[in-house]
């Protein structure tokens, strides 16, 4: 299958990028940070969590992040909710897009949203419906896919039948969360065929962490697939807390310099991006794990 001829990055940073960070980071500092990757030409931004404070502390001003936020045209602002509690949270807050989150292995879903599959599964289904009712449009994670920190090999057709049960849920887009890294290029290409024999490849994203530095390399394969969203963030910031050891999201200023050179469009400002990356990763004391954000900070 040829490339797409356009790619939509959704920005995860200064969700998934910041969620693990220990130590408080200033609302402003957050709000910072997302409008600037909005004036980068980025057009969808996750930007905070309606989760419980206790498991995910620096997600706790959440309301003050989605209120506090200067709307961009053009660009759509998302939160993840993982139940009823956090979607009521997010719409009195004004939030256009929410997310909610699954995972393909059992285990992971017991650490991480502290139920079974099954139960994960029935608990999204009133806050599809209450999203909808609202008219807040819904995209659906599932984690793991190409393995779990606790019980390794994930099958693909367990993945497959997750994203089913979120797609026809409605969830409008499923999003395929590579967790920790672990997952190489073939095992990518067959994990996608496997998910979109039920799902049209342009309803679902890419979602890959760099832990074993595989992460634009498995980009590439499922670009080949026909992948078309792609999730990232910037520097290369973050990882999840109830999956140890994993490091950030593939870098967006690796993902963009990759499909710039591919003539793949995003609409994105590379050298704009890069600035961001270099502020924030200062601005919070962290290395820049994007190599084209250091090498472009280093002209
Ligand atoms: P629980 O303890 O089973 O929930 O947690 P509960 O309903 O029994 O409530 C316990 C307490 O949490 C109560 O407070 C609730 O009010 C409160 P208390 O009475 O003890 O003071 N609570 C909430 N507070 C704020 N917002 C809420 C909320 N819900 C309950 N929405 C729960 C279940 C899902 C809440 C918990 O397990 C949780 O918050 N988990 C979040 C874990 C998380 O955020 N993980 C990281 C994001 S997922 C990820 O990074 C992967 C991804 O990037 C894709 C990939 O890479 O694979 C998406
Ligand atoms: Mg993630």
């Amino acid at each position: 299958m040829a490339f797409p001829h356009s790619v939509r990055l959704v920005e995860v940073g200064p969700r998934d990028g910041l969620q693990n960070e220990p130590e408080p980071i200033s609302t402003a500092t957050k709000l910072e940070l997302i409008d600037r990757l909005g004036a980068a030409g980025i057009r969808h931004i996750e930007a905070a969590s309606f989760v419980s404070p206790k498991w995910v502390p620096q997600m706790a001003d959440h309301r003050e992040v989605i209120t506090g936020l200067t709307h961009r045209p053009g660009v759509v602002y998302s939160a993840l909710t993982p139940n009823l509690k956090g979607l009521e949270a997010a719409l009195e807050c004004g939030v256009e897009e929410v997310a909610v989150f699954g995972a393909a292995s059992e285990a992971f879903s017991q650490k991480n949203i502290n139920c079974s599959i099954a139960e994960s599964l029935q608990r999204f289904e009133p806050v599809l419906e209450r999203a909808k009712a609202a008219n807040v449009r819904v995209r659906g994670y599932v984690s793991c896919v190409l393995g779990c920190p606790y019980e390794g090999e994930i099958e693909p057709t367990k993945v497959a039948d997750v994203s089913k049960a979120l797609y026809e849920m409605g969830c409008y887009e499923v999003s395929l969360g590579d967790t920790i890294g672990t997952g190489t290029p073939l095992k990518a290409k067959r994990m996608i065929e496997a998910v979109s024999r039920d799902i049209p490849i342009e309803k679902l994203a890419a979602h890959f962490h760099d832990t074993y530095g595989q992460a634009l390399a498995n980009l590439y394969a499922v670009l080949e697939e026909g992948i078309a969203v792609i999730d990232s963030s910037v520097a290369g910031l973050g990882g999840c807390p109830y999956a140890k050891g994993a490091s950030g999201n593939v870098a967006s200023e690796d993902v963009v310099y990759l499909l710039d050179g591919l003539r793949i469009e995003t609409g994105i400002d590379l050298d704009e991006l890069a600035g961001t990356g270099t502020w924030i990763t200062q601005a919070i004391g962290r290395p820049n794990r994007s190599k084209v954000g250091v090498a472009l900070a280093a002209k």
